[in-house]
């Protein structure tokens, strides 16, 4: 049988029913291959100048806790304005999903409903298959691209299934900037999804890992200011190239932060010291990463549309952010391609297939490195795509 490689659903798993996380496997094995040209990095490429950044501490780099600093959320709570007992800070936006599902699901009564979670397709695998490592059953619903026009046009809930879906579940899990493709969570969607989760009862986490990158363009919609009912999570992984530091943090209604605090407490004690104090060195420096992010799509953006166009690959960028994703011509799959002819043009970018089993002939493309690098990409990109002719 052909390998899954996309995200598993389905019942609570343990020991040796736990699914591996194929995408990452095969990505990393990738990564140290260490291609010439790398489209595939969806999180903004960045150095942070730590020599300067921690200059004078970096024999404190392990006495956070214990010189009296205070609580990171803190952080949090100034820049997205809610008050910090609604903030709980954790190891990144996965763990953040995870606390989400243990302090969101209530183990009251006889109601299965909160053994089952909805999980959003495609996704990204970790964040989807956590919930069954909880002891919950996930049930996928479907964001689809649009008919016509795939890879040019945001991409919509499949409502119909998932009405039917949320009757049944306790929670929902989702990606507004949708992995692959880029495209947001249209406004239409977003206001039905947020009625329609209320009404059922349903929580709604929302992981927002990709979403500071609507910043510079003015789209930054947080899901927590939506009710009481909606968990917004992210991290410094992807739009603040802060991934290694594993920083992340989620924001809800003040009873369902202290349950998530709670657990992240059990589980994990506290940040370790080292990870905050690079973190708040950081901090008033992070506007650094959204101009990188516009300056990026500004100077990458235009080569990537001239390939696509000469190509006659009906692609327009999502509106904002550092990746987005298309249909490679020729009915071909997207792995084989990167697995033959990536090899041969020493490039890398990652195929549908690890995010859903739908997207088998899909390519996700980033944008997120130097504009020099990034040219000399599209040459190899063009190249490539010649030879699938
Ligand atoms: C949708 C999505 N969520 C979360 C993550 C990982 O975030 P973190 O490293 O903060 O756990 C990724 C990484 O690729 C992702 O694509």
């Amino acid at each position: 049988m052909e390998r899954e490689w996309w995200p598993q659903v389905g019942a609570p798993v343990a020991g040796d029913d736990i699914p591996p996380v194929t995408h990452l496997e095969w990505y990393i094995d990738k990564l140290s291959e260490g291609y010439s040209h790398d489209l595939s990095q969806s999180g903004l490429q960045m150095n942070w100048d730590w020599q300067e950044l921690l200059s004078g501490q970096v024999g404190q780099l392990d006495k956070w806790w214990s010189l009296g600093k205070g609580d990171p959320s803190e952080l949090v709570a100034e820049m997205e304005g809610v008050s910090p007992d609604r903030v709980v800070c954790c190891a990144g936006a996965t763990n953040g999903v995870q606390l989400a599902l243990m302090a969101a699901l209530e183990s009251r009564g006889q109601d299965g409903r909160m053994t089952r979670v909805a999980v959003e397709m495609p996704s990204y695998a970790p964040v989807t298959q956590s919930a069954r490592l909880l002891g919950l059953e996930t049930v996928p619903f479907r964001r689809l691209p649009d008919v016509e026009r795939a890879s040019a046009l945001p991409w919509h809930l499949d409502r119909v299934s998932l009405s039917e879906i949320l009757p049944t579940v306790g929670a929902l899990i989702f990606t507004p900037v949708l992995n692959p493709c880029g495209w947001s969570l249209t406004d239409d969607d977003r206001a039905w999804l947020v009625e329609a989760t209320l009404q059922h009862d349903v929580m709604l986490i929302a992981d927002e890992v990709y979403d500071h990158a609507l910043k510079p363009e003015g789209l930054y919609k947080p899901f927590f200011a939506e009710g009481e009912h909606c968990i917004s999570v992210s991290s410094l992984t992807k739009c603040h190239a802060m991934g290694n530091l594993r920083f992340g943090w989620l924001i809800a209604s003040k009873s369902v932060a202290q349950a998530a605090h709670r657990a992240f407490r059990t589980t994990a004690a506290l940040l370790p010291s080292p990870v905050i104090t690079m973190v708040a060195a950081a901090w008033p420096h992070l506007e650094t990463a959204m101009d990188r992010i516009t300056m990026l799509r500004q100077e990458n953006l235009p080569r990537l549309q001239e390939v696509m166009a000469k190509h006659e690959i009906d692609w327009v960028p999502p509106p904002a952010g550092l990746f987005g994703a298309f249909e490679v011509p020729g009915d071909v799959s997207a792995l084989e391609v990167v697995e033959t002819l990536g090899v041969k043009h020493d490039l890398l970018a990652i195929p549908g297939c690890m995010f859903d089993e739908s997207l088998t002939g899909w390519l996700r493309v980033a944008w997120s490195i130097d504009a020099d690098k990034f040219a000399v990409a599209m040459d190899a990109l063009d190249a490539l795509l010649l030879d699938l002719k």
